[in-house]
Formats: C-alpha cells, sequence, structure tokens
C-alpha cells in the first residue's frame, strides 16, 4: 500500500505539472497518462500485486487518480475540438457556396425585349397552338387550297385528312385573334413555328417568330412604319437606318420586307450582311381585305396593318451567331455567354 501511495503521489505531481495549451500537448498528455500503455492502466495492472484485505483501499486510491487524470483532460478538452475544426479547415467566417443556377435561353432574352418594346406602344402579348388545321394556318390567310404561295413554306403535316399542321409561322395567331376578339386589335405574338428544311447553319426545322397586328378604323401604312421605327430605334439604336423593299405575302396588299443597316459594320459591308450594308429583319404590309372578310370584318370600314420577324435573325444580329444550330444544342458554353444579360 505504501509503494503504491507513492506512486500515486508522485504522478499527481506530475498530472498538476503538466503543462497542456494546445492541441498536440493534450494528446501528448491522453497518450501519457490515459492512453492504452498510459500510466493509469498501469497502475490499475498493480492491482493483483495487492494483498485481499487491501483491496478496497487501492480501489478506493486509484479510481480516485483516475478521476484526477481524466478531469484534467476533460478541462482541456475543447482545445481538442479546435484541432479537429483545424483538421477539417472549416472556416466558419467564409459565406457559403452558391448554387449554380440556370440562365435564360439567348433567344428568350431577345423575345422578351421585342415583347417589351411592343408593349410599349399598346400592344398586348397574345399566342396559339403550335398545331394547328389548315384554316388557321393557310386558308383563313387568303391561302386557299392549291395556292401557290403555301410551297414558299414547306410544311409538316401531322394529318392529311383532315388537315392538321404545325405551324409554318405565327401568323395562324392573327386568324385566331381576329376570330374571337372584338376590334380595335393590338396584339404581339410570339411563339415557335416549324418548317420541314434540311438542318444546316442557315436553316432549322423548327425556329421562332413574333408577329405584329393591328386592327382598327383608319389604320394606315405610316403606322405600320411608325411602329416599326419605333421597333428598331429600341432595339438597334437611333442611328440604325431602315428601308422597306416591296414584297409579296397572300395576306397582306401591299406588303413590304423591312431591312436595316447592319449593325456590325454600319454599312460599309461584311459578312452579316453579305457586303450589302443591309440586313432583312421582317416582312410586314398592310392586312389584305379578303382576309378581314374571312372573320365578318368589312373591309370598308376597318383596316389593318401585320408584321412578323424571326426572332433568331433579330438574336443573330444583336449578338452575332452566325450558327442556327447552335441555339439548339443546348451546349453550355454557348449559353453561359448570356448569363448577364
Ligand atoms: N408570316 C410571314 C412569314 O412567315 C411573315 C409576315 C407576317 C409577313 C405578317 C407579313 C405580315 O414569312
Amino acid at each position: 500500500m505504501e509503494s503504491l501511495k507513492a506512486l500515486i503521489q508522485e504522478q499527481e505531481v506530475a498530472i498538476q505539472n503538466f503543462k497542456i495549451s494546445n492541441a498536440a500537448e493534450l494528446e501528448q498528455y491522453r497518450i501519457q497518462f490515459l492512453g492504452t500503455k498510459g500510466i493509469v492502466k498501469s497502475i490499475f495492472s498493480e492491482m493483483k500485486n495487492v494483498p485481499v484485505e487491501f483491496k478496497k483501499d487501492a480501489g478506493q486510491l486509484l479510481n480516485a487518480f483516475k478521476l484526477l487524470a481524466e478531469e484534467k483532460f476533460a478541462a482541456h478538452a475543447h482545445l481538442q475540438q479546435a484541432k479537429v475544426a483545424a483538421q477539417q479547415e472549416i472556416d466558419n467566417t467564409l459565406p457559403a457556396a452558391s448554387l449554380p443556377i440556370g440562365t435564360r435561353h439567348p433567344l428568350k432574352i431577345v423575345e422578351n425585349q421585342i415583347v417589351s418594346i411592343f408593349e410599349k406602344i399598346g400592344f398586348a402579348v397574345a399566342t396559339g397552338p403550335e398545331v394547328e388545321d389548315d384554316w388557321h394556318n393557310f386558308t383563313s390567310l387568303n391561302m386557299p387550297e392549291n395556292h401557290t404561295a403555301r410551297d414558299m413554306q414547306d410544311t409538316f403535316y401531322v394529318s392529311q385528312q383532315p388537315d392538321w399542321v404545325l405551324r409554318t409561322h405565327t401568323s395562324s395567331v392573327q386568324a385566331r385573334i381576329l376570330e374571337k376578339e372584338a376590334l380595335p386589335i393590338r396584339v404581339i405574338c410570339p411563339g415557335r413555328v416549324y418548317r420541314n428544311e434540311t438542318i444546316s447553319a442557315r436553316a432549322h426545322c423548327f425556329f421562332h417568330q413574333c408577329e405584329g397586328l393591328y386592327v382598327n378604323k383608319n389604320v394606315s401604312f405610316a403606322d405600320l412604319k411608325q411602329a416599326l421605327y419605333f421597333f428598331v430605334t429600341e432595339m438597334f439604336g437611333a442611328d440604325t437606318k431602315v428601308r422597306f423593299r416591296p414584297s409579296y405575302f397572300p395576306f397582306t396588299e401591299p406588303s413590304a420586307e423591312m431591312d436595316i443597316s447592319c449593325t456590325v459594320c454600319g454599312g460599309t459591308g461584311c459578312n452579316l450582311c453579305k457586303h450589302t450594308g443591309w440586313v432583312e429583319i421582317l416582312g410586314c404590309g398592310m392586312v389584305h381585305p379578303n382576309m378581314l372578310k374571312n372573320f365578318n370584318i368589312d373591309p370598308e370600314v376597318y383596316s389593318g396593318y401585320a408584321f412578323g420577324m424571326g426572332v433568331e435573325r433579330i438574336t443573330q444580329i444583336k449578338f452575332q451567331i452566325n450558327d442556327l444550330r447552335l441555339y439548339s444544342q443546348n451546349d453550355v458554353r454557348f449559353l453561359r455567354q448570356f448569363e448577364r444579360l
């Protein structure tokens, strides 16, 4: 007992004198006193040498010693937590990692711009179905069966009898609006259209259009020009020049195509304008009297204008995208370039 007491006292002093000021020293302490080969364990193993009559006292002494050793460790345990945190390199002051979010598609960015420009001058948004019947896509638009103008657009037929098609243009929405809305009508119609074309850098089997329609009393070609001038100024800037060329669409008379001065070269000639200085951006005209009649609107009382533009074309001019296929390939390297718009 005496020698056991002496041994314990000696180790108690050692414990008291052990300086713990960081995680490494704490670990050293743990190994030295509390580890599997540590002093507490080795003194406990002395128990087997203690005669039976002293076992109880010896047990108490040992337990008190063990408690002392453990208390000192517990008192410095916070140092160990700091060490764990340091090992995991947790810096609670750092901002959280941001979740990557998607971006708007360039076509949607431009479509939104087109729509909001026309909204400023009183146009309401209208949409229609992508699968259309013959009446809304062709016949009501002054293109009766066997009309040669149907060949202008290579059509995807969903069924032939009755005729269901993937709409070839957003002019079908004009028909639907004239059919059900009260006059006056002033709508802008964005949407996807389909044509049976071989896919290449310059053509695709689907693309997007924005159609405009205004029908009221006394609507003139001057009103059409005014609306389109406003659009060009807002979209491409006040310096952009505009010209109209006579053209043909079955549902407008007179019809025109509108060009703007090339926004890339400013008119001196480049690839975008094919060295002409001008780029075509839309078709337009005064709504054909036959079309108004198809919807029981008296062309002697009412007149209207319509225009239709390709969203891909406007996007190509704005962002100089020279391959139509990029729009639908879902390549994030392409799409990420529009992140901040
Ligand atoms: N629908 C025509 C096209 O797809 C464009 C257009 C719309 C022309 C409205 C005139 C008026 O080519």
